[in-house]
């Protein structure tokens, strides 16, 4: 028994499929009673735990207008998500706050590249020493910092993984895995499967097999996708120049 609902928990189930359907399935009165009880019930109501963080008040445009703004003057494949997009002021650890300093947990990260949270303390002590230290320079020097952090992330590689590549961005990150790949191997082909994300540059574009990432300008020469499922189907030949999975 769920709370003052009298329904089991073993009918969750139904009554989520129920939910689902709408009130176009018709149930009798007193299930339907039964359902919005256990809808209205604690355990279908988590609340979050506590946080003593208090964002900054809010100090930029009025919502309505940042959504103007968004429509009129930042490029529209920018798209955001919801029909009242959120307008995320502020972020602590696992917590965002939007505008109006309501606290959302924060289960995706943004995107699932970045995932060490929001303005971890430690993170931003750093950021800010770094920048208060030299902001820029280039390659062509040396610099402490790139060969401290190769050093502590190869040595937590297996094998012979001790080379570090360093990239601003998961797109350039997998455009140069590509290229590097093509390089060596002396072969072109590149599997990828359908319905992954990989970023969006020209070159990536190939290999992210989502349609609305794709755009008709050539494109993705000799990246071939295939279907997740062949995975389950065990060893076959896929293509000419490709053989994959068992
Ligand atoms: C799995 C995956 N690969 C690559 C990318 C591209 O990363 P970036 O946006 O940093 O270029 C993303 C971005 O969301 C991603 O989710």
């Amino acid at each position: 028994m769920v709370g003052s609902a009298r329904l089991p928990l073993a009918r969750l189930p139904r009554f989520l499929a129920w939910k689902r359907a709408g009130t176009a399935r018709a149930l009798p009165g007193r299930e339907v009673h039964q359902y919005q009880e256990l809808k209205n019930s604690s355990c279908l109501q988590p609340k979050m735990p506590p946080c003593a963080f208090v964002p900054e008040k809010y100090d930029s445009y009025p919502y309505e207008q940042m959504l103007k703004i968004r429509q009129e003057n930042v490029f529209p494949s920018l798209y955001t998500c919801y029909k009242r997009p959120l307008l995320i002021h502020q972020g602590y650890m696992q917590w965002l706050f939007d505008f109006e300093g309501r606290r959302y947990l924060d289960l995706f990260g943004g995107i699932v590249t970045v995932s060490v949270g929001h303005c971890h303390p430690k993170v931003t002590a750093a950021a800010q020493k770094q920048l208060g230290r030299l902001g820029h320079t280039s390659n062509i020097y040396l610099h402490p910092g790139i060969q401290e952090y190769a050093k502590k992330l190869t040595s937590l590689l297996p094998g012979s993984l001790k080379v570090a590549y360093l990239t601003n961005s998961g797109t350039e990150a997998n455009d140069l895995a590509m290229l590097i790949a093509r390089i060596f191997t002396r072969n072109t082909d590149v599997i990828c499967l359908r319905g992954g994300y990989h970023g969006g540059s020209t070159y990536v574009m190939g290999i992210t097999a989502i349609g609305r990432y794709k755009h008709s300008v050539a494109n993705g020469a000799n990246c071939h996708s295939v279907s997740i499922l062949l995975c389950f189907l065990g060893g076959r030949r896929v293509f000419g120049t490709c053989w994959t999975y068992s």
